[in-house]
């Protein structure tokens, strides 16, 4: 067997002590399967004292990631820190600098730095290796960069976001609270350090930007996406979708449209009969669109240590193996960039919740705005709260209650203004809800 391949892991938290457990544990394996032995030579993280489930012992405790980075006695430095700077860009750019291969499972950072560490590793001749960073376990980066190459994409979407994804299946499922399904989320190591990146859409609008660039050939850019969390949902939105027949997933969308690659993040309407309806829980679904193998979806684990673990461990093997390929599939510094699409061109159905004062021809008023400018409304719904029925049985009583609305296809930017000459005309009670409808 030729020399062994020496791993410095810096950040040994959910994923980083499941990955030195499963190369522990996979070692007789791995070595078979790539000719050489793997090894973790070196760790650092903040806490030395704490129990990490595996043995230190042999190992070279580092108090800073950068100096482990720039060991001459490592050949690959794994990343699981965590966010877009700090110690762990630094840690990263130490380690390409160093001449060392890098992996990493840290989207935040590669949607900020992806495109500078790209061609800093390309210049070096390492390997910058990061199949963790979208959809935990799924082999994604690997499918779109080699099982794919033969193909041109034309659209890819999913769910992208195990916390989100987690939160809206037991919101929907148990009717617990957003918060209490956040901490749920975070007590198993699915959130990331600070909740707001998933919740927010940000996370997935990282992996997305990931994905987007992989499969179209582009510089990634996350600033070009559009984003919008799931904060907003309310599980008044949650019933009426079930009662229109749709769920609520958090997805991303990266198509070829007029002017680039339209990507987007935004909760959305999908029916509950279509197949991304049935991903449940912490499951990522990525379904790619492709000319030659036509559509391909890829289900799995999004998040927690083990599956993390299994994608971090997959780039480790292929390094050692010898594989080496630029990052984003092609050469960095040949990528084109891709300006960012305006969503007010993106054309769907919508779902629309108003909080409308309870009085007559106010459901007119709303339709004619509508009307005016060519929507057409394939269903509404109007629900009296219990108190205003009490207060007035004649539907005069201005109290707030909610009026929904399934539109057709419209560009989002007509619906937008549509709903400001709604709100111009003093209808609505409080700011509106808008829920984007994918159908297939
Ligand atoms: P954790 O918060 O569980 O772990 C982070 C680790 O980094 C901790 O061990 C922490 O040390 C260490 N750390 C923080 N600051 C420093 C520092 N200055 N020097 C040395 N070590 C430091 O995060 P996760 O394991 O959940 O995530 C790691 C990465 O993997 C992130 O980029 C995340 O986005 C990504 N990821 C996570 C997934 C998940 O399911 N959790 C899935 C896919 C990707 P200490 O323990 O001593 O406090
Ligand atoms: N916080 C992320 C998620 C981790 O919930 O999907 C996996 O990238």
């Amino acid at each position: 067997m030729s020399q062994s391949l020496r791993l410095g892991v810096a950040g040994l938290g959910t994923v980083g002590a499941a990955v030195v457990r499963m190369v522990a544990r996979q070692a007789e394996s791995l070595g078979a399967s790539t000719g050489r032995t793997i090894r973790v030579t070196a760790i650092s993280s903040r806490d030395r004292s704490r129990d990490r489930g595996f043995d230190m012992t042999g190992i070279t405790w580092f108090d800073d990631p950068v100096a482990l980075a720039s060991s001459a006695d490592i050949d690959c430095v794994v990343e699981l820190i965590g966010g877009a700077e700090g110690p762990a860009r630094e840690t990263v750019e130490a380690a390409i600098t160093a001449g060392h291969h890098v992996v990493t499972a840290n989207k935040a950072l590669l949607a900020r730095h992806g495109a500078a560490l790209a061609k800093a590793a390309e210049a070096k001749g390492v390997a910058l290796a990061y199949e963790a960073s979208v959809a935990g376990g799924i082999p994604v980066i690997k499918s779109l960069r080699e099982g794919l190459a033969g193909n041109r994409v034309s659209r890819l979407y999913g769910i992208m976001n195990g916390t989100c994804n987690y939160i809206l299946t037991r919101m929907e499922r148990e009717g617990l609270t957003f918060d209490a399904c956040l901490k749920d989320a975070q007590a198993l190591g699915y959130a990331e350090a600070d909740p707001t990146f998933d919740v927010e859409g940000f996370d997935t609008a990282h992996k997305l930007a990931i994905l987007t660039s992989l499969a179209f050939g582009v510089e990634i850019d996350s600033e070009a996406v559009s984003v919008e969390g799931i904060s907003a949902i309310q599980p008044l939105d949650l019933r009426m979708a079930e009662e229109l027949g749709y769920r609520i997933k958090l997805l991303g969308v990266a198509q070829v449209a007029a002017g680039g690659i339209e990507q987007r993040v935004h909760p959305t309407m999908v029916p509950k009969s279509s197949s991304i309806a049935q991903v449940m829980g912490v499951t990522n679904a990525v379904t790619i669109d492709a000319d030659a193998v036509g559509e391909l979806t890829l289900i799995g684990p999004g998040a927690g240590g083990e599956a993390t673990a299994s994608a971090v461990v997959a780039d480790i093997a292929d390094i050692a193996a010898g594989a080496k390929r630029p990052t984003f599939g092609k050469p960095a510094q040949t990528l084109p960039s891709s300006p960012r699409v305006a969503m007010q061109r993106h054309e769907g159905g919508y779902y629309i919740r108003l909080t409308v004062h309870d009085r007559p021809g106010v459901a007119a008023g709303v339709a004619t705005r509508m009307a005016e400018r060519d929507i057409s409304i394939e269903s509404i719904l109007q629900r009296r709260s219990e108190s205003a029925a009490m207060t007035d049985p004649h539907g005069r009583s201005g109290q707030p209650v909610p009026l929904v609305l399934i539109t057709y296809a419209a560009t989002e930017g007509t619906i937008r203004a549509a709903l400001d000459a709604i709100a111009a005309d003093g209808l609505l009670a409080e700011a509106p809800q808008l829920i984007r409808i994918e159908r297939e």
